[in-house]
């Protein structure tokens, strides 16, 4: 058994990469059951400026057939932003963050609500000197 039941991460995850499997890996050492949320492609060209290389579906294809995934699905701007609307949809035990989130003001109204909800929030490690803009920054210089 876990520490908790059923867990919950979200992110865009194009390219997949190493940092990535770290990130689930780390998620799924705490949980029986573990959910990812899947930007949709609306969220990564309206919010992140950037055009996704891999669309939403094979995104969510790639992250479904993970042994460590045991569900992706893809989420709306509005579920991304909103962490409780997420929650209404997934009813998730703790919801995983990069912990550059902490102790900012967004999240620690997030915790607020969460406690009443009775979900918490687990911060994880962001891995260094990897990421999908720097593989795409990568290729381009190399060709
Ligand atoms: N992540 C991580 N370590 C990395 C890259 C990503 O822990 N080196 C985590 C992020 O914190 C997030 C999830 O993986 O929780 C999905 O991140 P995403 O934004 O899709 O990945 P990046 O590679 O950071 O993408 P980009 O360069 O476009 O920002």
């Amino acid at each position: 058994m876990s520490k908790y039941k059923i867990g919950y991460t979200c992110g865009v995850f194009d390219l997949f990469h190493v940092g990535h499997l770290n990130l689930l890996e780390r998620c799924k050492e705490q949980c029986d059951y573990l959910i990812v949320g899947v930007c949709d492609d609306k969220y990564v060209r309206d919010i992140k400026h950037k055009e996704p290389v891999y669309d939403e579906k094979q995104r969510a294809r790639i992250l479904n057939a993970l042994k460590v995934v045991d569900k992706a699905e893809i989420v709306t701007i509005e579920e991304t932003d909103d962490k409780i609307l997420a929650w209404n949809k997934f009813q998730f035990d703790v919801l995983f963050s990069g912990d550059d989130w902490k102790d900012s003001e967004r999240y620690k109204k997030t915790e607020e609500q969460f406690k009443k909800l009775g979900a918490s929030i687990e911060y994880l490690p962001y891995t260094k000197g990897i990421s999908t803009s720097q593989i795409k920054e990568n290729l381009s210089k190399n060709h």
